[in-house]
């Protein structure tokens, strides 16, 4: 039998190749994994997140502790999230040479060996306001935001980060790090930028794990509408243009189409973060859901629509049962 002259059942059985298992197009390893850690600089020890289950704050001590448990288990880089002890307008904590971030990236390497630190450079978890830019009377600046930007990342680079991660989605803020860095003479430290991150309500859970929560309107004038596909190729062509080493899309699982669509537009190296609402969706459901096979499947997922790397809560539960 034949349809428009092409092989057709019973000469074609797809269940042949299917019962041998025989192709498998994807694979996805735990080196293509980046675990998020929370290091904040007001507590000892480590204390549980409530609305992630299963992830905690971290001393700045404790933060070392647990990036050593995590390269171990095979996953090669950890980004890092500060909840400093002092915000103010401006959030000057952020670019501290002794702040959160700064001494935590320092006492990492410093206790792990060949581990890719990636420092998170963005204002919300620092300015009183919550806000990931300077305010004046209620806007959100954009270009006096890059100046502070810059001066994060620069501190980031001098107490070793590998990667610098911007992700406050203001416009040039990839150019505008690239230069900072290159005249500091840290033009081998990469910038990862959350090219395309939408403003999104799967953040829930990670604001309240970061302080970062804003205190009036909402991230819309920055983050973006989650009705557009185009603008995010837009977003990821800028920051290719200005030098970004590798550009992100986030959240991860419901905007699949968006990472599928950056892979086959700019074939680039594209990040994705699978991000805490994801997470504590899947932790919520493990009553009626098998935990485990629902995490391979999310992670296969996303890295089929194009991700090259990916950042989830979910990656030491992953890599210990591999
Ligand atoms: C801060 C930032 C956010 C996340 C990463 N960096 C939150 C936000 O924009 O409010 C979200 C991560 C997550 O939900 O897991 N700029």
């Amino acid at each position: 039998m034949s349809f428009y002259g092409l092989p057709q059942f019973p000469n074609i059985r797809m269940r042949r190749l299917r019962r041998l298992n025989l192709i498998e197009e994807t694979s996805f390893k735990k080196e293509d994994l980046i675990y998020p850690i929370f290091v904040d600089e007001n507590i000892e020890g480590r204390r549980e997140i409530k609305s992630m289950p299963g992830q905690y704050r971290f001393s700045i001590k404790d933060a070392g502790v647990e990036a050593l448990e995590v390269r171990e288990l095979g996953i090669r880089s950890v980004i890092l999230f500060g909840i400093p002890s002092r915000k103010d307008e401006i959030g000057s904590e952020a670019y501290n040479k002794e702040g959160v971030i700064q001494r935590a990236i320092r006492e990492i390497k410093r206790e792990v060996g060949d581990i890719t630190v990636i420092g998170d450079v963005c204002l919300c978890e620092y300015t009183s306001h919550g806000h990931c830019g300077l305010i004046k009377n209620k806007r959100v600046l954009n270009d006096e935001t890059l100046e502070i930007l810059g001066k994060i990342s620069k501190t980031y680079a001098e107490s070793g980060a590998d990667v610098v991660a911007p992700s406050g989605m203001m416009d040039g803020m990839v150019g505008h790090i690239r230069e900072t860095l290159d005249v500091s003479g840290y033009e081998d430290v990469a910038i990862m930028s959350y090219s395309a991150k939408y403003n999104s309500n799967f953040y829930g859970p990670f604001r309240d794990a970061a302080e970062s929560g804003y205190k009036f309107g909402d991230r819309s004038t920055y983050q973006m509408n989650y009705k557009n596909s185009d603008e995010a190729m837009r977003e990821i062509r800028l920051d290719i243009a200005e030098g970004a080493d590798i550009v992100m899309v986030k959240p991860a699982l419901p905007y699949l189409d968006i990472i599928y669509r950056a892979k086959k537009e700019f074939n680039f190296p594209l990040a994705a973060y699978n991000v805490s609402g994801e997470y504590s969706m899947v932790k919520y459901s493990s009553s009626v859901l098998d935990e485990d096979k629902i995490i391979e499947e999310i992670l296969l997922s996303i890295k089929r629509a194009g991700a090259d790397l990916i950042i989830s809560y979910h990656a030491k539960d992953f890599a210990k049962r591999k």
